[in-house]
């Protein structure tokens, strides 16, 4: 893997904005697998090899960040051995990636709650991102046990305790306040969403961080997801205009001056 361009600057742009961050809800693995009749943890171990392959084409392309969604807070749901199979695959993934990763110069975080995680597993993610902390590479974010909503409430909950500690007064609160108290708040906001597998929802994936991303849906199976697939989704995006609440006019205008 090579994943090592720091100093690579995204030449994508849409509106005159450059694509910094790219966020994606890697789903589709259960019905790859069913449609090879297979069972479907045999889908996810084949979804592993795209986010290898997601990893290094973002590097090459000079993405800053990618955020992918791995494991939401409602995946609980699913029967007791798909979700033993992927904590499994989470750790094995971590332990097989971490040298690969940190050699890519590829800084990488988790978000989510993982209080919910086995030991093993809790210490395995604080090595890899303590390993790869100093790394100026890609910033690869995993969410995992992550939930937008989930997200809010603890930038509510830190906000209130800073009230009770008397630091705060609640009429200070305001967008910028909660929002510095959100996962990621220390880097660009995603530019680019990208759903694989059919789906046209958000699935309590980045609710706050979304609010002006350009979203992007396509059919295609998250195993079968390639870095041609992703070209044409950064493509779509650079033929977008984003305009945060001003006319077309206005951006031509600003783009142009
Ligand atoms: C995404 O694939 C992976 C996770 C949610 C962990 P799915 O397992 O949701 O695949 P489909 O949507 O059932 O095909
Ligand atoms: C979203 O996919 C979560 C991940 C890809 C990790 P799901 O497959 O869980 O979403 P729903 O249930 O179809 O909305
Ligand atoms: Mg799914």
């Amino acid at each position: 893997m090579n994943v090592d361009v720091p100093e690579k600057i995204a030449t994508h742009r849409s509106g005159d904005i450059p694509l910094r961050h790219i966020a994606i809800i890697m789903d589709g693995n259960g019905r790859w697998a069913q449609k090879r009749l297979m069972p479907r943890t045999v889908g996810h171990r084949a979804g592993v090899k795209s986010v290898r392959r997601v990893i290094e084409a973002c590097g090459q392309r000079g993405i800053e960040v990618l955020t992918l969604f791995a494991f939401s807070s409602e995946n609980w749901r699913r029967p007791r051995k798909e979700v033993g199979t992927l904590m499994d695959l989470f750790f094995t993934a971590l332990e097989d990636e971490a040298r690969n990763l940190h050699e890519s110069n590829v800084q990488l975080r988790v978000i989510g709650d993982r209080n919910a995680f086995g030991e093993r597993l809790r210490n395995k993610i604080a090595d890899v991102e303590a390993l790869t902390a100093n790394n100026s590479g890609l910033k690869l974010v995993i969410a995992a046990n992550y939930g937008g909503r989930w997200d809010i409430a603890c930038a509510a909950r830190r906000l209130a305790e800073r009230v009770r500690a008397g630091e705060l007064d609640p009429e200070q609160i305001g967008v910028a306040e909660m929002g510095a108290e959100m996962c990621l708040a220390d880097l660009p906001e995603p530019d680019l969403f990208i759903r694989t597998g059919g789906e046209q929802r958000i699935s309590n994936f980045l609710l706050w961080q979304l609010t002006y991303t350009e979203l992007y849906f396509t059919p295609v199976l998250w195993p079968d997801f390639n870095e041609q697939h992703l070209d044409e989704a950064i493509g779509a995006f650079t033929r977008r205009q984003r305009r945060f609440g001003h006319t077309g006019e206005q951006v031509e205008k600003l783009n142009n001056a």
